[in-house]
């Protein structure tokens, strides 16, 4: 079916983040190293990011690295670094033509210099464009920037800038890596897995969540338009009884 031509463009998800899960699976099935898996997760990418902005999403968030995925042997971890690094470098033009900003969220100061320094290039080069802004979620991790996130209100407390009774969702809001950023409306994961695993535990408080058992390498700009169609059809209530939202 083609999706595209169903999806209402005025009521469009206006954050969309995905969980892109499946690349080692996707190497095992084709007798490949777990390493082609990420390879080949990067034409998903491509074509995810094009998708996002031919039909006008604004925000696209793409969990490209976790706080855990550190833990991983060192080759992998190198060779998806390397990856990152080569797909920045690789996708500026991309970028370019199709008017897309480039963020990043997570503990930056971790990731090898190499891999800061073409992200800050990215980023800078990218900073002025319109369309849609492309946030890649390296080395984040939701736990640690709720943490950090909370140490700063403490900080602002002590120095008897803020009253702990003015504290509010927006004080927390503020310091979390997304601040300014509208909230997760579809929360999109791949490979059949039904988890979160410490992504946006705060954006994502009424998010449509959206399960795909496609592989990530496999996922293309038609199963971001068939997740998009399912939102829509979707009933949002936010705590409200379908009745009331009727009315
Ligand atoms: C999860 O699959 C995927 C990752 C940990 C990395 C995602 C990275 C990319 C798609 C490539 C580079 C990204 C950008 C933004 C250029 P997995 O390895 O956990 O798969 P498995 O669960 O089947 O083992």
């Amino acid at each position: 079916m083609d999706f595209k031509s169903l999806i209402d463009t005025e009521k469009l998800p206006a954050h969309v983040a995905v969980i892109m899960d499946g690349n080692g699976r996707w190497a095992k099935n084709q007798g490949l190293k777990r390493v082609m898996g990420h390879k080949n997760g990067v034409k998903a990418v491509r074509d995810t990011v094009e998708g996002a902005a031919e039909i006008g999403v604004k925000y696209l968030t793409l969990y490209a690295f976790s706080t855990e995925n550190w833990k991983r042997p060192k080759y992998e971890v190198d060779a998806l670094m390397r990856l990152l690094i080569s797909s920045l470098r690789d996708e500026l033009p991309t970028l370019m033509k199709n008017d897309i900003r480039l963020k990043a969220i997570g503990n930056l100061e971790i990731l090898p210099e190499k891999g800061r320094k073409q992200l800050q290039e990215v980023m800078q080069k990218t900073e002025g464009n319109k369309h849609m802004t492309l946030v890649l979620a390296l080395s984040y991790g939701a736990k640690d920037e709720l943490t950090q996130a909370t140490k700063k209100v403490a900080e602002l407390v002590l120095e008897g800038k803020l009253m702990p009774k003015d504290i509010g969702p927006d004080t927390l809001e503020n310091h979390l890596y997304t601040s300014g950023m509208p909230d997760v409306e579809l929360l999109i994961r791949t490979s059949g897995e039904h988890r979160i695993s410490n992504f946006l535990l705060w954006q994502i408080a009424y998010a449509e969540l959206y399960f795909t058992p496609i592989l990530w390498p496999d996922f293309r700009r038609a199963n971001l338009f068939e997740a998009i169609y399912d939102y829509q059809h979707r009933e949002r209530r936010f705590g409200k009884t379908s009745e009331q939202l009727k009315s």
